[in-house]
């Protein structure tokens, strides 16, 4: 539900890319196919390109090949208090693959709330945020001290989520503070009957301790130290593939805050929502937002599945393109590291190798705007001048960074997508409008001029 919903990253997203005509939106999916060679990486909202599209959630499934996506950092047992927090996080649009140096990324609005010791994740208008750690886990435990956000059509969200999209979820409706829902995925495949609900306290008034304590052979859901609900692996079989359908790859801890119920939203998302968000309310008024609160988030790394090839401790990879399950990840000393937001796992380095003289800048350039494939040329990127920026000067670029998501996301509301729905059973996909591609991208191309 979360990962297909959640659309207006994959707009920020898109707009990171390049400066591009709509022609050069290049899709991968199991319909659409892998990704060309010149932008092999299928980001987790099924756009081809490289740089960020290549870091966390680079889907290996519809990527080019699997060198295409960089390794996923490993798993590190940690201990996040997120009091005064919000200035060591990093923009995703620059970050570049260093999880020791990042352990959080953030895409949106973060705060600090001093008074409630907590970080906000912040929603104004017509916006949504989604902050992610950058290490994957595999499996482990991760309990995090939380207040949702609240009323009608506001959506926040803790869940893990891997490259491959197996999911496992946590998931607030605001306009039922009393309820939270619990679900999972296999591989991004909707089945809306895996929901369950568990009864709390006020989740906006009250902090709870939420947990996934996520096994090999199962899941566990803890509110506040009593376990919840229970999913054994072994109750997944599918015997049409002979997989389990049970989450089972490497998965990144993420937090969202989304309008489920903005009006571009499909009629049965908005049911589930729980109605049109009103942003007119209180909280747009004042603070001027809607808001979630994170006060913590520790990670317990358990052992990999037995059997599990170990070429290395640093990173996670794929390494079967027939078989996405658990057995096809290997351990590996790859870095996870680019050089440059136009890198890719062809060649990390390529970026910082050369960096140093302009001609090689403009090579970098064009491998970014290979965009170009299809058939318009353009004559500058916005990723291009934002990743020059980025490598040269990382607190200027992520204050503009910064700037840049707000601005584009203050101007996003007539840009939200269009979608697609069915009464078989609530699940929504989104895709997103052309001329609203367009548009954001002059917006972005406008402001990374204005950066650099
Ligand atoms: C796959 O990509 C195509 C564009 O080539 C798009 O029309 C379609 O909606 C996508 N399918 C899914 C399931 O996202
Ligand atoms: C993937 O493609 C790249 C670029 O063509 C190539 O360098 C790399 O060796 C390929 N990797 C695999 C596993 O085929
Ligand atoms: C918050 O963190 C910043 C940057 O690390 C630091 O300069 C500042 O003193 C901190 N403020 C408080 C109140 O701790
Ligand atoms: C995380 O660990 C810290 C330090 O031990 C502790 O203070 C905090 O309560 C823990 N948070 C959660 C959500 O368990
Ligand atoms: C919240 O959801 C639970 C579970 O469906 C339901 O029992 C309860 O009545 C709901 N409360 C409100 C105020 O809608
Ligand atoms: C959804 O999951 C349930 C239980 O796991 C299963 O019985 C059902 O067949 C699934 N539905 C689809 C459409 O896959
Ligand atoms: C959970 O609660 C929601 C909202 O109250 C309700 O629509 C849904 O049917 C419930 N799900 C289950 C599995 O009971
Ligand atoms: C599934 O596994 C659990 C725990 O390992 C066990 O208690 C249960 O009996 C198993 N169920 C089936 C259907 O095999
Ligand atoms: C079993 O797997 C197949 C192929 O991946 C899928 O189409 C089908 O929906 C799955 N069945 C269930 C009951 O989930
Ligand atoms: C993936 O590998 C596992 C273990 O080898 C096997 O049980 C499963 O059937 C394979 N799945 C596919 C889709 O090939
Ligand atoms: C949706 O809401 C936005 C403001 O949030 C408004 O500008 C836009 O006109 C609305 N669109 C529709 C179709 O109602
Ligand atoms: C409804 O959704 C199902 C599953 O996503 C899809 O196969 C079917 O084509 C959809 N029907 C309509 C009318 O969109």
């Amino acid at each position: 539900m979360w990962c297909k919903l959640w659309f207006f990253g994959a707009i920020s997203v898109l707009a990171s890319i390049v400066r591009a005509s709509d022609d050069d939106v290049v899709y991968c999916n199991s319909t659409a196919g892998a990704c060309p060679d010149d932008m092999p990486c299928c980001s987790q909202y099924g756009v081809c390109g490289s740089g960020s599209y290549c870091l966390g959630g680079c889907d290996p499934r519809y990527s080019y090949n699997l060198t295409a996506c960089m390794p996923m950092p490993i798993c590190k047992d940690s201990q996040t208090i997120f009091n005064n927090y919000s200035s060591k996080m990093k923009s995703q649009y620059s970050y570049l693959g260093d999880a020791e140096a990042n352990a959080w990324i953030y895409d949106g609005h973060v705060l600090d709330d001093t008074d409630d010791e907590a970080l906000i994740l912040a929603m104004p208008k017509d916006s949504s945020t989604l902050m992610s750690s950058t290490r994957y886990m595999w499996y482990g435990k991760v309990s995090a001290r939380m207040k949702s956000s609240h009323r009608a059509g506001v959506v926040t969200a803790f869940i893990l989520f891997s490259s491959v999209q197996d999911e496992v979820d946590y998931e607030f409706i605001g306009s039922n503070l009393t309820n939270v829902q619990t679900n999972y995925y296999f591989e991004g495949g909707l089945n809306w009957t895996h929901s369950t609900n568990v009864s709390t306290t006020n989740t906006f008034d009250n902090y709870h301790d939420y947990e996934v304590d996520w096994h090999e052979d199962h899941i566990s859901w803890i509110v506040d130290g009593e376990v919840a609900r229970t999913l054994y692996k072994n109750t997944t079989y599918n015997a049409t593939s002979g997989d389990y359908d049970f989450p089972q790859t490497p998965s990144r801890v993420q937090f969202s805050l989304w309008p489920g119920g903005a009006n571009t939203s499909s009629y049965w998302t908005k049911v589930w929502a729980g109605g049109e968000i009103d942003w007119n309310a209180s909280d747009i008024q004042d603070p001027g937002y809607y808001y979630a609160r994170l006060q913590s988030v520790n990670i317990t790394c358990y052992d990999p599945p037995a059997g599990t090839t170990k070429n290395g401790s640093n990173a996670y990879k794929y390494v079967n393109r027939k078989n996405f399950t658990l057995s096809g990840v290997e351990f590996t000393d790859d870095t996870t590291v680019m050089g440059s937001l136009a890198d890719t796992g062809f060649d990390p380095d390529e970026g910082k190798s050369s960096s140093s003289s302009a001609s090689s800048t403009s090579s970098r350039k064009s491998t970014t705007q290979s965009a170009n494939h299809k058939k318009t040329s353009t004559t500058s990127t916005a990723t291009g001048d934002a990743a020059a920026a980025s490598t040269s000067d990382s607190s200027a670029s992520s204050e503009g960074q910064t700037g840049f998501v707000q601005n584009m996301q203050s101007t996003s509301g007539a840009k939200t997508g269009s979608s697609t729905q069915n009464s078989t059973g609530g699940a929504a996909s989104f895709s997103v409008g052309s001329n609203t591609l367009m548009h954001i991208l002059a917006v972005v191309v406008g402001l990374a001029s204005a950066i650099v």
